[in-house]
């Protein structure tokens, strides 16, 4: 496994591996990796002939509050897992091998961002954006992967590839959780034992609202509310949302809809000083 820090270079090597007929794989990280990880490079490994990840704790999509100096950093037991998963190159840029120090370029994605973790974050979705354009043109996938786990961000990510013709299949791979749940994050080793507990109030939340979406007649607005009731209930637990929303969209649903309607149940609460982000898929039963 190679192990690059040059933007230059990682293009030379994954453009040797495309001369050689390869398909390129990317997963984008920031390293501190965990089995959610594990899971999109075991995917692009499968699917490709040639594998990148990257590791790089972006600046820009940290706000000023935001945890990105303690943000963990794993690099050895990161290379070791990649080493493991079967990746070819890891790309591991210095801040400013990604980012001159005149640099005034953003990718902006529009109304998606704004909402939820757009609402919560103001510019994350601008930081996200701009780095992911930067590693997708470093590291030349054809198909780059992402976890649900970060739902509306693969949504940013699709309608930006979209609108800028990126020659790239985004690839979104299923939440991996604890066997109690919780849902797989660098973030939840931040978590005391006792806040670990309560974090599990986010993926049960979840499973209720699953529930509550399959009983034949069920009101989204409803389902929301008792999802809100029982995060709100939560001792140690702060929600900043809990909500229903179109899958493609993120807009709220009607008050009423058909059986057989597809949404997303996207909850974020604070649990301590760590901010927790979780989501399920469902259909109305
Ligand atoms: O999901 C992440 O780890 C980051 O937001 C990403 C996509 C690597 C961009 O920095």
């Amino acid at each position: 496994m190679l192990v690059e820090s040059c933007p230059q270079q990682t293009l030379q090597h994954v453009t040797a591996a495309r001369q050689r007929g390869l398909l390129t794989g990317c997963v984008p990280t920031m390293g501190a990796l965990h089995q959610g990880h594990v899971s999109l490079m075991q995917r692009a490994r499968s699917e490709c002939g040639y594998v990148t990840a990257t590791i790089f704790v972006n600046p820009t999509q940290f706000g000023p509050q935001e945890d990105f100096s303690k943000y963990p950093r794993t690099l050895q037991s990161d290379l070791q897992l990649c080493e493991q998963a079967g990746v070819d190159l890891v790309f591991t840029p210095q801040t400013d091998q990604m980012y001159a120090a005149d640099a005034e370029t953003v990718v902006q994605v529009g109304r998606l961002t704004t909402l939820l973790e757009g609402a919560h974050r103001p510019g994350h979705f601008d930081g996200v954006t701009t780095v992911v354009a930067k590693l997708l043109m470093i590291t030349q996938p054809q198909k780059a992967y992402f976890g649900q786990k970060d739902y509306q961000q693969q949504l940013v990510v699709r309608r930006m590839v979209r609108d800028l013709n990126i020659p790239v299949e985004i690839v979104t791979c299923p939440i991996i959780r604890e066997s109690d749940g919780l849902a797989m994050s660098s973030r939840n080793r931040y978590l005391t034992a006792e806040e670990r507990q309560t974090a599990t109030a986010l993926s049960g939340a979840l499973r209720l609202a699953e529930r509550l979406c399959s009983q034949s007649g069920a009101v989204p607005s409803v389902v929301e509310q008792q999802m809100q009731q029982m995060l709100l209930q939560t001792p140690g637990l702060v929600l900043q949302y809990a909500v229903l929303a179109d899958p493609e969209t993120l807009q709220p649903l009607p008050e009423r809809v058909p059986s057989g309607t597809s949404c997303v149940a996207l909850i974020a609460a604070r649990v301590g000083t760590t901010r927790l982000i979780d989501n399920l898929l469902l259909v109305f039963g």
